[in-house]
């Protein structure tokens, strides 16, 4: 556990990363086009639709939906048992997920089935292993928890399961073991990247093999803007391994903080038995039932996917028109970001602070991995959240400034 002198030292490091070191004294920077956060666009939250269907559960079933979960029914922790059935039924997504309701509990987002799995089964100085880049909130999840972090990286299928073997092996040979796998398995953050089927597979045998957990991500699985749907690890797990997180932040609103995490039942009352709290909003949970009942959600997705296929394309070509000769990106097949290389002509400190100095803002790289002096001369860009007209006029400001800092 990091020491309060610790997590200062932390805060100043990350406002200085930021470009403008201790600016939180004096005055905020001025943003005007805020790439920074993956977050969803707020004319898509469903408002009409949730105020109609919040009343009706209100009227319908007000003790339900204001009143705390019936413990012996298992809602207290678990949550709303319609939603966690919805969860097991009705998301494409989830075929072949081999879930009983005890399998799948619901958390305040993503975030909170992330900490709390972590913490169930992770003792400080324990191994875990995450993708590198991987997201920011899990490397300081591990900076914060004392864990000790193989970082894999990756290419355009994913993992590389070779180097995770290797590292293995080395653990093996000196009689300690991976206890942890976090996995983006579908459209990463910040690369965009997914694992592919074949690697899938692989993986699953791994954990078998040296006997660790896989904790699959899949907040971002249902944002695909082409191509195949994948299955989840979860759907191709025997063994009990996976658990798997899922968020409705990210298709319906970040402020329902609703999200799930599903699995083999003991899996999933080890981490209900360290919740601190008294599980999810009845209400919301309730709402977010009826909505996917009236067969709303997957339409939404669709209609969302579209704004955002635009989105990620528009952005992609005022990179390249803007930005062309510095940096690179793949595209991605989903999610909400670009992945960035600048090329090695460019400052990324002076672009960082120019960008900011006009209003930009963007994540720096080095945020996304546990080493700081890996990922320097990257940049998550961030498209979901700024409309159409202000990602072609913040890009083009981008590209101004990285003109400006060319060394
Ligand atoms: C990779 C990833 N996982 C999980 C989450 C969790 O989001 P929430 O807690 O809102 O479900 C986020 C949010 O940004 C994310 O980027």
């Amino acid at each position: 556990m990091a020491t309060p002198e610790e997590i200062i030292h932390t805060m100043y490091s990350t406002m200085a990363s930021r470009g403008a070191p201790g600016y939180w004294k004096t005055e905020l920077p001025r943003i005007t086009w805020s790439f920074d956060s993956g977050l969803p666009d707020p004319t898509t939250f469903p408002l009409d639709d949730f105020v109609r269907i919040s009343d009706a559960v209100l009227h319908r079933d007000p003790s339900g939906a204001l009143q705390y979960g019936r413990g012996t029914a298992g809602d207290l922790l678990y949550g709303y048992a319609g939603l966690r059935q919805l969860v097991i039924d009705q998301s494409p997504r989830s075929v072949g997920e081999p879930l009983y309701l005890r399998g799948v509990m619901l958390t305040s987002g993503g975030i909170q089935a992330i900490t709390l799995a972590i913490q169930a089964f992770l003792d400080p100085t324990d191994i875990i292993a995450v993708e590198a880049p991987t997201w920011n909130m899990v490397v300081a999840r591990i900076r914060q928890l004392d864990l000790e972090a193989i970082a894999v990286p990756l290419d355009e299928d994913g993992m590389l399961l070779d180097v995770l073997e290797e590292r293995l092996q080395d653990l093996r040979a000196q009689g300690k073991r991976l206890k942890l796998l976090y996995t983006q398995s579908t459209f990463h953050s910040p690369t965009g990247v997914s694992l592919s089927v074949p690697r899938r597979q692989r993986l699953l045998e791994l954990a078998e093999e040296y006997g660790f957990l896989i904790l699959e991500d899949n907040v971002y699985g249902d944002l695909r803007y082409e191509g195949e749907v994948l299955p989840t690890l979860l759907s191709m797990d025997d063994a009990g391994s996976v658990m798997r997180i899922g968020s409705f932040s990210k298709t319906i609103a970040p402020g329902l903080r609703l999200g799930w995490i599903s699995g083999h039942p003991e899996a999933i009352a080890a981490v209900s038995a360290i919740r601190g709290d008294l599980g999810v909003s009845q209400w919301m949970a309730r709402v977010v039932a009826e909505y996917i009942r009236e067969g709303l959600l997957e339409p939404h997705i669709a209609e969302v996917n579209q704004l955002y296929r635009q989105k990620r394309d528009l952005a992609a070509s005022v990179l390249e028109q803007r930005c062309g000769p510095w940096l690179r990106f793949d595209m991605p097949a989903g999610g909400f970001n670009h992945w960035v290389e600048l090329s090695d002509k460019v400052d990324p400190a002076a672009v960082k602070q120019q960008a900011l100095a006009h209003g930009v803002d963007c994540r720096p790289g080095e945020r996304f991995f546990g080493d700081s002096e890996q990922g320097k001369m990257h940049m998550r860009i961030a498209f979901s959240m700024v409309s159409m007209e202000e990602i072609e006029r913040g890009l083009g400001v981008l590209g101004d400034a990285i003109e400006a800092s060319l060394s």
